[in-house]
């Protein structure tokens, strides 16, 4: 097996976001191999969501089950950084799988986004679909039984909605929504997803990573205590892109700039720091039950947009365990994009390194490939060999944790999960809850940044357009 290198992770990622890994999440890789391999098997069965029920109603699409030698037929839906990556990504899973795969067709709201299509995987010009429809033009090609989800979060539960009801396994970027409405959605279509026997994979990548899968299932075993406390970090040295004002209407200049609209990205809290909360979530096996925490928008300014570039909201989970959240796109001289766990007998850090009080840290490094890769090989194994793996439930409820710890930064109020869980309050145009393929270009609001004390998405919702 090929051992991970980062370095040649970094280029299929976007730089943002890769930049941050390069700079940060790296300095905690550990540097030498210790500790036992487990295995990935058994390790993620656990982690996903379980439904035992659900197997014995296994619908094995009929274009994968038929064939001695099962075809994946792929499209990307979201051609941008992340969705060229993760193209790649699938085809090398294949390989190391050994199926047959092919990407068929791509999809993504701007021609020019989706013409990359034919450089990137060789596809005829007819087979690069732009505009809201695009990504059904894409999923209704012939054969087509695997779907790469790499939109902005805000389009992603009516794309996943739609794969489900095709009967499509899917692999879907982080995070998965926006609001209360789009998690329901996805927790609705995750459901349905299961009783059709379909694999689902999430973007959430340090579950597929061998040492942060080694180093949590010696924390479950007990190496550390019992956890008394979280740190998550996604603490950036510097500002998000920003891709100015492009376009004649308000949804295309949105859509364009998409991070810094809450009904697009979910603001940064949500966007990438849902990577270090998932962690959290995953180690306590749970998700939060109520957040409370402040933020600012310090340096973005007067550049257009409505999100804030920093946070620091505090979890609890249900057994009283508290998580301490922090994150931001400012300038600041130290940066950090790292989880740490405390123990009643030590720290960890998750990604590979435990320290039991009293004892040498041990570094944690079992072998293992490119989580980026490892999660298709993961999702491609799953299909052939008709294994359990439907991340939907895991993702998403990380997903609404980071939107619980926003909105109780955006109102300065503490949220309760159940609340946030019942919300109402849709940050995007209706459609995008319904059947995205209908929308045209044209007029949408955008918010003033939200104001702790006057923004409040349960008592008096935002309604009118304020800029
Ligand atoms: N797991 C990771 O480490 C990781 C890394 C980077 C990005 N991501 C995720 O991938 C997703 C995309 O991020 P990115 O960096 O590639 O952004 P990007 O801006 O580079 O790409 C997004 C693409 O989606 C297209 N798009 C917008 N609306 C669309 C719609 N309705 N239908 C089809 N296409 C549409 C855009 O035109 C663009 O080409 C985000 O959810 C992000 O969080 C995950």
């Amino acid at each position: 097996m090929k051992v991970f290198s980062w370095s040649a992770s970094i280029e299929v990622n976007p730089p943002y976001e890769a930049r941050e890994f390069k700079r940060s999440v790296m300095k905690n890789q550990p540097t030498e191999s210790s500790g036992p391999v487990v295995s990935r098997r058994a390790f993620l069965k656990q982690s996903t969501m379980a439904a035992a029920t659900a197997a014995a109603a296994v619908s094995f699409p009929a274009v994968v089950r038929a064939q001695a030698k099962p075809t994946l037929n792929a499209v990307v839906i979201g051609l941008g950084g992340r969705g060229a990556g993760a193209g790649n990504d699938f085809l090398e899973a294949a390989k190391i799988v050994g199926v047959e795969a092919r990407i068929v067709a791509v999809a993504d709201i701007f021609p020019e986004q989706a013409r990359r299509g034919r450089e990137l995987y060789g596809l005829a010009e007819d087979k690069c679909f732009s505009g809201f429809d695009a990504y059904l033009r894409a999923l209704d090609q012939p054969g087509v039984n695997y779907a790469i989800l790499a939109e902005p979060p805000g389009f992603r539960p009516v794309h996943f909605k739609a794969c489900v009801a095709r009967g499509l396994h899917v692999f879907m970027e982080k995070p998965v929504a926006v609001d209360g409405p789009g998690c329901r959605m996805m927790y609705a279509a995750g459901e349905e997803a299961q009783r059709k026997g379909l694999k689902v994979a999430a973007g959430t990548q340090r579950r597929h990573q061998a040492s942060y899968i080694e180093t949590i299932r010696r924390i479950w075993d007990g190496v550390i205590g019992e956890i008394t406390a979280f740190r998550a970090y996604w603490v950036n040295g510097g500002p998000i892109w920003h891709r100015g004002d492009r376009g004649d209407t308000d949804l295309e200049r949105q859509i364009r700039n998409w991070y810094h609209y809450i009904w697009l990205s979910g603001d940064h809290i949500v966007e990438q720091h849902v990577h270090n909360i998932d962690v959290c979530n995953w180690i306590m096996r749970d998700h939060p039950i109520r957040a409370w925490g402040m933020g600012a928008r310090q340096q973005l300014g007067d550049k257009s947009g409505e999100i804030w570039d920093n946070f620091a909201v505090e979890f609890e989970y249900r057994n009283g365990v508290r998580m301490h959240s922090y994150c931001g796109q400012i300038k600041r001289s130290w940066a950090s994009v790292s989880e740490a766990v405390v123990g009643t007998k030590g720290t960890a850090d998750p990604s590979g390194m435990i320290r039991v009080h009293g004892q040498k840290p041990e570094r944690i490094r079992p072998e293992g490939r490119n989580p980026y890769v490892q999660e298709h090989v993961d999702l491609i194994e799953a299909i052939v060999k008709e294994r359990e793996l439907n991340e939907t439930k895991n993702v998403t409820d990380s997903t609404l944790t980071a939107i619980m710890g926003r909105e109780a930064a955006y109102s300065g109020a503490a949220v309760q999960w159940d609340d946030i869980l019942k919300s109402d309050f849709k940050y995007g145009p209706d459609l995008v809850y319904e059947e995205s393929a209908k929308m045209t270009w044209g007029a949408f609001r955008t918010l003033k940044p939200p104001m702790p004390g006057v923004h409040d998405i349960f008592r008096n919702p935002p309604s009118v357009p304020t800029a």
